[in-house]
């Protein structure tokens, strides 16, 4: 523990059982007081227990990401609590369609983007004026003062950088996430927010284990051997865990990125090379 985000507020929407918990008890650990926004409530509040266990500071609020009403309320209830918001991490996320383009529903596309993009902007545009209430950014101040911009991360994918067959619904999503970003980062820089994403290629934790249980089922073989076979492709020969994930973007919240927007930072133990 650094204390690297101490005396911020940082709210996860999109704070899922797996990496979303991880993040809100590390953030936490650094300082952070913590928001953790998803739709089932009781999730939230078993992280807010653990938060608060470990001896940190977490505030669970419930929000659908699809409903400007629900994003309104989620800001109005932070808003409750705190005049200024340093960090917003999006990672809400549904499993897309997994088929071809050709037999895709159209509605299935639309939900996808509605999630990931517009949900990302609708919680960015929603919580401008309190991450700008946030950010103290030293280039206004002709760097006489330490720089201290507010952060946007929003959780893209490693499939931005792949077509395989049957990602193409997430792979429309998650490059539009990125697209998003870099326009945000244009849009809200002068007002000293900072706007990056972070592109996992796996996240190896209980959600991609039963998935990969899933597959072992699916085509023979065990666990371990769905493990090595994807592991195959990276440089590292295995997978990112969730630790591994969460610690860029406890980087990009946090000061020691001060100078750092605009970017997509993929993560995946060396699988493709950016
Ligand atoms: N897992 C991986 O291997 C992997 C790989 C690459 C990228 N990523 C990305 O990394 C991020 C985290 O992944 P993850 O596996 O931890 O995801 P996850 O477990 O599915 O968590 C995302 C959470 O989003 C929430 N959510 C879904 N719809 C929502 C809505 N309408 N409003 C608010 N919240 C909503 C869900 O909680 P509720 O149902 O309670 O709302 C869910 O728990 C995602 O953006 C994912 O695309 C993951």
């Amino acid at each position: 523990m650094t204390d690297s985000l101490r005396d911020k507020t940082i709210v996860i929407v999109g704070a899922g059982p797996g990496f979303g918990r991880t993040l809100a008890l590390r953030a936490a650990a650094e300082g952070a007081t913590v928001v953790v926004a998803a739709r089932t409530a009781s999730r939230l509040d078993g992280i807010v227990e653990d938060v608060r266990a470990a001896g940190g500071t977490a505030i669970a609020a419930a929000v659908d990401a699809t409903d400007p009403e629900s994003v309104r309320a989620l800001r109005e209830t932070v808003g409750e609590h705190t005049d200024a918001v340093h960090g917003l991490v999006y990672s809400a996320f549904a499993v897309p369609s997994m088929k071809p383009l050709a037999e895709t529903d159209h509605d299935q596309i639309s939900r996808g983007m509605d999630l990931s993009v517009l949900g990302a902007l609708r919680a960015t545009q929603e919580f401008t004026p309190l991450l700008e209430a946030g950010s103290s950014n030293g280039a206004a101040s002709n760097g006489t003062q330490p720089a201290s911009p507010s952060s946007v991360v929003m959780m893209a994918s490693a499939v931005i950088h792949h077509s395989r067959e049957r990602y193409a619904g997430y792979k429309i999503a998650k490059t539009a996430l990125v697209a998003l970003g870099h326009s945000l980062a244009t849009e809200l820089g002068p007002r000293g927010i900072r706007v990056n994403t972070v592109a996992p290629g796996y996240i190896y934790g209980d959600t991609l284990k039963a998935y990969f249980e899933h597959l072992a089922g699916k085509y023979g073989g065990g666990v371990d051997d769905v493990y090595a076979h994807t592991a195959s492709r990276m440089d590292l020969r295995r997978l990112p865990t969730e630790d591994e994930i969460v610690d860029p973007v406890l980087f990009l919240l946090s000061d020691a990125a001060s100078a750092i927007t605009g970017q997509t930072l993929t993560v995946d133990c060396g699988e493709f090379h950016t």
